[in-house]
């Protein structure tokens, strides 16, 4: 089989990586791709917006089967484009993919069917939300409702940047269009665990659990990022936990998009906050994440492509999903500035065949008469195993002080469990 991957990211290089150990899988291509890409797949140079260049590239090239890993190209209606061209793709349609594009519908969603999140109100208008942050209890965290790269998600401790969070979002109109709406919810206290699950329109099976870390310095401080590093499995994931999120948050999730009419067929992707109160659902991304496909591929002991198959055929009930009994660090090497200004262009030193336990996915690169420079803010993602975490961040840690490129800057605590304050909040959780 031909596969086309949608996207240029250290996802899609994890993805396409994945895909080349099909014994199915005859070529994979890219589009964009990058540096990285590049040794795994042929990059086709279209952008992931441009829908009709790339169902005529489809076309031209017979991919038998399209996977899109990226939010903006499936909230904008891709895999509708690609079905009414008759074309295979999997990823959500424009109607299911509409549970990470609106956070209004999500919360909504939620409470609709029950599903514990953190309680919220929504607001069209500036004067009506400043008259709610006026006697609501704070900490609390504004969010815009549509789509804003991560960055639309302000967490307010006082009044004062609730006010400012409100002027930008609805008068400064910082987030376009994706501040017209907003959602006001309560501040939850716990830890975070990302978990990506299949679905099929009728079936949810969540994957194994894993750790986004998104601030951009050492325990947390900083600006969010698009993820820093991450590890998997998740320590505060025991299995006692992941029975109850089944029960209360992933098989509610799946029949309530059935009573809604939504087909959802793809990932979906749980950002769950683990709190004293119980699991609760911080959002939900309509798509695997990143950094946490990076970690799970190194985990994974099952043909990418016949669980994506599986979703696709609705028998994800037949599937025996298996993981790899190892634990996975990832760190993320990113350019100083980010996740604002930084330079592109750099040398990238230092890169090899680091052997069998480390992958080394590209996020923001590009291949210059074989010269690899760097071209984004998160640049690479080292991602190592281990028979477990320990063993899996000590290596993680020793390959990504053997490359450098002018500025580059990583987190040094990624999955380091010795934060007091998580351990705590985990043990009692589990103490419950
Ligand atoms: P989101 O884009 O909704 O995932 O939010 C980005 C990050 O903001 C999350 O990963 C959390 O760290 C944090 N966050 C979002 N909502 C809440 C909440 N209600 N309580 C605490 N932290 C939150
Ligand atoms: N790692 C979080 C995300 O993909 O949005």
């Amino acid at each position: 089989m031909k596969i086309l991957v949608v996207g240029g990211g250290a996802r899609e290089h994890a993805i396409c990586w994945a895909l080349t150990k099909s014994s199915r899988v005859s070529r994979v291509y890219c589009a964009p791709g990058n540096g990285g890409t590049e040794e795994v797949a042929q990059n086709v140079p279209i952008d992931s917006m441009n829908f009709e260049e790339l169902i005529a590239f489809v076309k031209n090239v017979g991919i038998d089967l399209t996977i899109c890993p990226m939010d903006t190209p499936l909230v904008a209606g891709i895999v509708d484009a690609f079905e009414t061209a008759g074309l295979k793709i999997f990823g959500p349609n424009k109607e299911a993919a509409k549970i990470e594009g609106s956070k209004v519908f999500a919360k909504d969603f939620m409470r609709k069917y029950g599903i514990p999140t953190a309680g919220h109100e929504n607001f069209s208008s500036y004067e009506a939300a400043m008259v709610y942050i006026s006697t609501a209890k704070f900490p609390l965290v504004i969010k815009a409702d549509g789509l804003a790269a991560g960055k639309g998600v302000i967490i307010c401790p006082g009044i004062e940047s609730a006010e400012i969070a409100l002027d930008n979002m609805f008068n400064k109109r910082k987030f376009g269009a994706s501040g017209a709406n907003v959602v006001i919810e309560e501040y939850m206290h716990g830890v975070e665990c990302s978990i990506l699950a299949l679905c099929d329109g009728e079936n949810i099976i969540p994957m194994t659990s894993a750790k986004d870390h998104k601030a951009a310095y050492d325990r947390d401080y900083g600006p969010n990022t698009g993820g820093m590093g991450v590890i998997s499995p998740n320590p505060a994931y025991t299995d006692e936990i992941a029975d109850e999120c089944m029960k209360k948050i992933f098989l509610p999730t799946m029949e309530g998009f059935k009573k809604e009419g939504i087909n959802f067929v793809g990932v979906l992707f749980v950002g769950l906050m683990l709190t004293a109160g119980g699991a609760k659902v911080i959002e939900y991304n309509c798509r695997p994440g990143d950094p946490e496909t990076q970690a799970l591929a190194l985990r994974l002991d099952t043909d990418l492509l016949e669980a994506i198959e599986a979703c696709m055929n609705k028998n994800l009930d037949n599937l025996k999903i298996r993981w790899k009994n190892n634990a996975v660090c990832c760190v993320v090497a990113a350019s100083r500035g980010y996740p604002n200004e930084f330079k592109t262009g750099l040398e990238i030193f230092g890169l090899r065949n680091f052997g069998r336990d480390v992958k080394v996915f590209h996020a923001g690169t590009k291949k210059e008469k074989n010269q690899l420079r760097t071209n984004g803010g998160r640049v690479l993602n080292v991602v190592a195993s281990g028979d477990n975490l320990e063993e899996a961040r000590e290596l993680a840690y020793k390959t990504i002080n053997e490359i450098d490129f002018m500025g580059m800057y990583y987190r040094s605590d990624i999955g380091d469990l010795q934060d007091a304050a998580t351990l705590a909040i985990s043990l009692n959780y589990a103490r419950r």
